[in-house]
């Protein structure tokens, strides 16, 4: 008789209720594939009486979600309410000190308790997979864990949010400013009703905190430079456009030494290059390394469907047996890597200013910039005669980064300026 293992689905949202149908009505297949059968032994979520788009089979509810940890007959958790703390941090903590193997599509959770968790796992000889925590269903995990295993990474760097793409590239193509685009993307179920981590870049510093620990056999470096698309309006769009580049939120994370950078920021990004033709909720993580060289994988980065793919990837994994190190190796073997800051890194960058039309002012500004020795590759006067206003942007050559910032705040104190200045730096270096 083929051999079986039971699984317990905890959280029935989205993503829950859409891998519950999924795992019923592909049980057949999955098994073949497996030798082993995935069987849904118990669901659970908050509230047994709202109203979903599954049936639910109510001699498989757990009244109590956290019954799955102690009960002897499962096999698998299936994590899938979400959050850093509360009642997915108690499920996952305790399942895997029960010992059951956990899949969890929780970034926030992986990228905060990780370590511990991953330590847990190891100690309790069970798997801890979390595929569908990054980049839905781009298969970025697994093919740094198995498909890349020969490789020394040395970056990882991409688009790894379907709803800040969605924005920026949507306010482009249909000439649409932030706020209306946002409710679109919302409308149409891409951005969540609170979008807070989508737009200030902690979505993605999550992703990348996982990634960069997976790919440089590190433990997770919880320090990191945010920032988000929140300040981008649609004449930063334009204006890029007019230069020859788009706005993407990247996320970059590279090696040198022990030193790790790890930054996640929107970026002007060269129209001819491959990462400015992600558009839209697509996601693309791109890796470098060692004999392989570059590899990049693209695909849906969030959404029921491309999220069960690879939580589907998962529980596979388990069905096929083995233990696996979840973060690649022991936990013993990961090494502590020193937080490099931005500071002391050279962008090429582009500055925008809106200021009083007066005389005298674009000349106090190149002031500052020679100052402090950043050297003006472009500059673009955009006077607006009616509001008595003017739009300068300034591309430099590549400068400090603290450079940079110490000329924004220095013109921002000054009287002709009506907004606060930006900084968008420029590529992926
Ligand atoms: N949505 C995506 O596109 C996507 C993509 C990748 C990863 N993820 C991750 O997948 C996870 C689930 O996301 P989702 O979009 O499915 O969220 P969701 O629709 O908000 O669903 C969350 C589920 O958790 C349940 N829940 C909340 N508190 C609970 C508690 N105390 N005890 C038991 N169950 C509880 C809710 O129960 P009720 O239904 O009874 O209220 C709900 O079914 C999150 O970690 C998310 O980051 C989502």
């Amino acid at each position: 008789m083929k051999k079986k293992l039971n699984i317990a689905i905890i959280g029935l949202g989205n993503i829950g209720s859409y891998l519950y149908k999924f795992l019923k009505e592909n049980q057949k297949i999955l098994s073949k594939k497996n030798n082993c059968i995935p069987n849904i032994i118990y669901i659970s979520s908050k509230n047994i009486n709202k109203k979903r788009n599954i049936k639910i089979d109510k001699k498989k509810w757990l009244k109590n979600y956290l019954d799955a940890t102690t009960d002897k007959n499962v096999d698998i958790i299936v994590e899938l309410i979400g959050g850093a703390e509360g009642a997915a941090k108690k499920l996952v903590f305790n399942a895997l000190k029960n010992k059951k193997n956990v899949v969890t599509a929780n970034k926030a959770l992986i990228a905060k308790y990780g370590d511990k968790l991953s330590k847990i796992a190891e100690e309790n000889k069970v798997n801890l997979e979390f595929e569908a925590a990054v980049c839905g269903g781009v298969p970025i995990i697994r093919s740094i864990k198995e498909g890349l295993i020969a490789n020394k990474i040395n970056k990882v760097y991409g688009i790894f949010n379907g709803t800040s793409n969605y924005i920026l590239s949507t306010m482009d193509s249909d000439n649409k400013n932030f706020k209306d685009v946002l409710l679109d993307a919302q409308n149409k179920g891409y951005a969540e009703s609170n979008p807070k981590s989508d737009l200030n870049g902690e979505d993605v510093a999550s992703k990348l905190k996982i990634l960069s620990s997976l790919c440089f056999n590190s433990l997770i470096n919880h320090k990191i430079h945010v920032e988000g698309i929140n300040n981008i309006d649609k004449y930063d769009i334009d204006s890029a456009n007019r230069l020859g580049y788009k706005i993407k939120l990247i996320g970059f994370s590279e090696i040198i030494g022990n030193q790790i950078y790890q930054r996640v920021h929107p970026a002007l990004i060269n129209k001819s290059s491959y990462i400015a033709s992600i558009d839209g909720v697509l996601n693309a993580v791109i890796v470098e390394g060692r004999p392989v060289g570059q590899n990049v994988i693209q695909g849906e980065g969030a959404g029921p469907e491309a999220t069960t793919s690879a939580l589907v990837s998962d529980i596979s994994s388990i069905l096929r047996g083995n233990i696996k190190f979840p973060f690649s190796i022991s936990n013993r073997e990961r090494k502590k890597l020193t937080y490099k800051s931005i500071d002391d890194r050279f962008f090429s960058a582009y500055l925008r200013f809106e200021v009083k039309d007066r005389p005298g002012v674009l000349s106090n500004i190149t002031n500052i910039f020679s100052k402090n020795k950043v050297s003006i590759k472009r500059l673009i006067q955009n006077p607006n005669k009616t509001k008595k206003h003017a739009s300068i942007i300034i591309i430099t050559h590549n400068s400090k980064d603290k450079s940079l910032n110490k000329i924004l705040k220095e013109v921002e104190k000054k009287s002709y300026i009506i907004k606060l200045p930006k900084l968008i730096r420029i590529g992926t270096n």
